[in-house]
Parts: structure tokens; sequence; C-alpha cells
């Protein structure tokens, strides 16, 4: 039998351990995130439902996201033992310039609406942990102001070749002048993609009050105060629009540019010229033939032409065939750091993140991108260690087998 005591106050003080209240609701929601997966649980409390969903959902029948999700989760990964792990490397060069971890920013669009801290928290948080930020086209704040928020880190300009060529020009030149380093050119968006939800919620830039957005804004009271009492959402790059997602984009973009263009681009540009967007073999291959310095391969997180190629299955064939000869670099699913390993030992110079950095941005502003930066970075560190391996360099593609729930045909 047991023996049985009354208890002491004494004797459980010790295992009393609530936390303290805390009047940052914001700061207390972050750290109780252990992965991006809560942070977008986060995200999708406090943000209204039209902006939630433009970030969250992608084209059509959604596969291409869902694939390319699912090509991660079928990764297998083989450990090496017994190796001093005890100092691990996250450190890599990319465009010429270093980065502290694996990944960067990827570009994207209108993000003032997510949160309205938008690029200048992302951007101040990728400075501040030695990554790279990219700023879209149709981002929401200027080059300048993202000079401003990260003065000392890397950032990148994404572009979308206008209709109008001179345009196109002064946005580069705007992007060369306040420092930016490297070009990224989106080659997936001939017309935009079609993005169902947004169609569903009526989403337009800025968002607009309707009776139904009125109803879904009750609980998202201080998504709405920060919108209502903060300077108006205004574009990187143009002055004004007011319409939706897709006309926008069907208004700007020039669904007549080529190969020609892409050279045409690389010669205005002074400092490194990316191709993003490239889904086949042969793209690749004539992207590595006009001189471009590195290519991701991506489907713009499923964003646009549904059912694509998923890249992280065109990884190993892009990097044996043209790695020796440019930097290949990848997106679309990255989730977590485990991803990002993945990704880097099949040969990938570099990744970037979407959803996974704006997921924290909605969660909580500059910190919860940190939150998420944070989360990956920890994400990458751990698994490098129980891989057995202290630098990226040392990831080889016999660390990682893709099971393949779906068997691609790649075509040269
Ligand atoms: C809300 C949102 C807006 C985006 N806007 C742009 C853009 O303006 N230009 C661009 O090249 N890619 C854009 N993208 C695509 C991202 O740069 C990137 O390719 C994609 O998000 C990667 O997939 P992931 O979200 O699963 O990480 C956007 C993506 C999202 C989620």
């Amino acid at each position: 039998m047991t023996k049985r005591q009354i208890p002491r106050p004494a004797d459980f003080a010790d295992l009393l351990n609530f936390k303290r209240p805390t009047l940052d609701l914001t700061a207390s929601r972050l750290a109780g995130a252990h992965t991006i997966a809560d942070l977008r649980d986060i995200a999708k409390r406090v943000t209204p439902r039209a902006p939630f969903d433009y970030t969250d959902g992608s084209a059509e029948t959604e596969l291409s996201l869902e694939r390319a999700r699912q090509a991660f989760l079928d990764i297998e990964f083989h450990p090496s033992i017994l190796r001093d792990v005890s100092d691990v490397d996250t450190t890599c060069t990319i465009a010429g310039g270093p980065s502290a971890l694996p990944f960067g920013i990827a570009p994207t669009g209108f993000t003032r609406m997510m949160h309205t801290a938008g690029e200048r928290a992302g951007a101040a948080a990728a400075g501040s942990a030695g990554i790279p930020f990219s700023l879209s086209t149709v981002g929401t704040t200027t080059p300048e102001g993202v000079a401003e928020a990260n003065p000392n880190g890397r950032n990148w300009f994404q572009l979308y070749m206008w209709k109008d060529r001179q345009r196109s020009i002064e946005v580069m030149d705007r992007a060369a002048m306040s420092g930016f380093d490297t070009l990224l050119v989106t080659v997936d968006v001939p017309v935009a993609g079609a993005r169902l939800r947004d169609r569903y919620n009526g989403l337009t830039v800025p968002p607009t009050l309707t009776g139904r957005t009125v109803l879904n804004a009750i609980p998202k009271v201080r998504w709405w105060f920060d919108f209502l009492t903060t300077e108006p959402i205004g574009f990187s790059t143009f002055t004004e629009f007011d319409g939706t997602v897709a006309e926008l984009l069907d208004s700007m973009f020039d669904p007549t540019v080529t190969f020609e263009d892409l050279v045409w681009i690389r010669d205005q540009w002074p400092g490194k010229t990316v191709v993003k967007g490239v889904q086949t073999l042969s793209d690749a291959r004539r992207c590595v033939e006009l001189g471009v310095d590195g290519v991701v391969l991506s489907n713009h997180g499923g964003r646009q032409l549904d059912r694509a190629p998923v890249p992280f299955h065109l990884l190993p064939a892009a990097v044996r065939e043209l790695g020796h000869e440019t930097e290949i670099m990848i997106d679309t699913g990255i989730m977590s750091g485990a991803d990002i390993v993945a990704s880097i030992a099949l040969g990938a110079r570099f990744t970037l993140i979407g959803r996974a950095y704006l997921y924290g941005l909605m969660a909580g502003g500059r910190p919860g991108v940190e939150r998420a930066i944070q989360i990956l970075a920890e994400e990458v560190e751990r698994t490098m260690k129980l891989l057995g391996v202290r630098t990226l360099a040392e990831l080889e593609p016999a660390h990682v087998t893709q099971l393949k729930s779906i068997v691609p045909d790649i075509r040269g």
C-alpha cells in the first residue's frame, strides 16, 4: 500500500510555475508559436478573411501548392552518426554576397494589406537576421523606404516587366540608386492566375468595407485599427490603383515578354540578375545560356498555373545539369527548416520563403517576422545537427530520399 500524507504548502511551492501575466498580447502569442503552422493559426485569428485568404490561397484548385508541400513532407532523411556537431555554420554566399542562413525573403505584393508594418517589418527583420529581403514591383513600400528600414543588410528588387519599358527602367534605376544588389525577374506572370478565394471574397486593393467585410472585421479590431490609423496603402513603384488584384496585374503586365527582353533587362541592371519562376529544364538551360547569374525554380507559390511542376521535384535534375554553371535557388511550399535543409542537400544554393514570412508578419508585425525567421533558423540548425553535418557544404544528396507520392516525368 502506498503511504499517503497531507500535502504541505512548502512541499509544492517549488512546483508552481504560473506564467506572469503580460499586457503584450502579441508577444505572448508569438512566444507560444513553435512552428510556421502555429504562426499561420495566429495570423488567421487576427487578420480579416480577404487579406488572409489572399496570402494563404493559391490558384484554381490550389493543387500546385498542395503538391509542392506534399513533396517536402515526402522527404526521408539519412543521418550520419557520431559526428562532432557542437558548432554548426549556417552561412552561405548567394548572388555575390553573404547570407547568415540558407534562405531569404521572397518578394510579395500588397504586403501592407496583410499587416500595416508591411515590407519595412520584413526588411528590418531580414537585415537583423543577416538574410536578404526582396521587394516586389507591386509591393506597398518604396525602394527608398525599404533601404531605410534595412540600411546595412541586403535588399533585392523583383521586377515585373511593365508594358511601358521606360517605366521598367525607372523602377530599376530607383532600386539600384537605393543600393539593391540583385534583380529577380519574375517570368511566370504573363497574365494573373485565377485566385478563386479572392473572387469569392470580392477582394479589392486597398480593401474596402462591404457589409460582409464589416461583419468579418468585428473580431479583427486590431487589424482595422492599424489599417485605418496608419498611412494609406500605396505602392512601391506606382501611385494608385483601385480595383481587384487580377485587374491590376492584367493592366500592368506584358504578355508579349520573351527571352530577348530578358537580355535587355539584364543589360540595364548593374547588379546580379536572377530569373524567378523557371519551371522546366529546357527553360533553365536557356536562361543560363543567356548569361543570367541564377534561376529560381518556382511556381510562384502555386498562385499562377495550377498543376504546375513541383519545383522540389525539378531540383535534382536542374542541379545535375546546370548547377556548375549557375546558382540554383528554389521556392514554393517551404514551411520548415527541414524543407530548406533538404533543398540544400539536393543542391539548391539558396531558398526563398513567401508565406512562411507573411504568416509571421500577419501574426505580429516585425516581431512576428523575427519569430518566423527564428523558428526556421532553429529548425535548420537542429536538422543539420541531427544529420551530422556542420556546414551547408557538407549536406549532400545522400542525406535525402524523395519519396514521391506522385511520380514526375521531367522532360528536358
Ligand atoms: C501573398 C503573395 C504575394 C506574392 N507576390 C509576388 C510578387 O509580387 N512577385 C513575385 O515575383 N512573386 C510573388 N509571390 C510569390 C513569392 O515570391 C514566392 O514565389 C512564393 O510565395 C513561394 O511560395 P511559398 O509562399 O510557399 O513560400 C507572392 C506570394 C504570395 C504568397
